[in-house]
């Protein structure tokens, strides 16, 4: 999933553009329904406890995932909202379980500026750390300049990224091979 609400969020492109380079045998399910998420709230929790409906789909998607590949937007210096709402939510015992808990993660993300969400991928990591997720530590990849790095629809236009992008997903591949804990 993109961590961004926005209809022409960099981050939403670079998830399509990862997931076009996904390696024979993996198969990547955008979930774009972010929106749909509502606000934390333990009283919501307590009235409803398998969730409202954005929180059902959102945790369905990611408990039937082997992996969840997150491209992060920073906000001053940080992980979105939207994306902290929606970790909130799923990091909570449910009638699936706690379906961060052991399961493999990889980060990635966009920015304009130069610096390519550093400070926001490192407090995405600490907050998945936190819910127990395995986080793939290397190789990492932050987009600079993202305006540069895509053409008017959107389509990647930057053949070293396409490059990084696959060498990234043939390692989160691999990573989910070697952590991921047999159901
Ligand atoms: C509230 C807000 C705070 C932002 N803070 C940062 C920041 O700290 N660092 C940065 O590189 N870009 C920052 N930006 C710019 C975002 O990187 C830019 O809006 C980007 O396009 C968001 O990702 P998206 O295209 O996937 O929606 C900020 C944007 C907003 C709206």
């Amino acid at each position: 999933m993109a961590g961004s609400l926005r209809r022409a969020s960099w981050n939403r492109h670079l998830l399509h553009a990862a997931a076009a380079q996904a390696p024979a045998g993996m198969t990547i399910e955008v979930f774009d329904a972010l929106a749909a998420v509502p606000l934390f709230d333990e009283d919501l929790e307590l009235a409803q406890p398998d969730g409202p409906p954005g929180v059902r789909a959102l945790r369905t998607a990611v408990a039937a995932a082997d992996g969840l590949l997150i491209a992060t937007p920073e906000y001053n210096h940080a992980l979105p909202g939207v994306l902290k709402n929606a970790l909130d939510w799923l990091s909570r015992e449910s009638p699936q379980g706690e379906v961060l808990t052991e399961r493999p993660v990889a980060v990635l993300g966009a920015s304009g500026g130069p610096w390519g969400t550093r400070l926001a991928q490192a407090s995405l990591r600490q907050v998945l750390h936190t819910c127990g997720a395995l986080v793939m530590p290397s190789p990492t990849l932050f987009v600079a300049h993202a305006a540069q790095r895509f053409d008017a629809q959107g389509q990647l236009a930057d053949p070293a990224l396409q490059a990084s992008l696959s060498r990234f997903m043939q390692a989160f591949a691999a990573w989910i091979g070697r952590v991921a804990v047999p159901a």
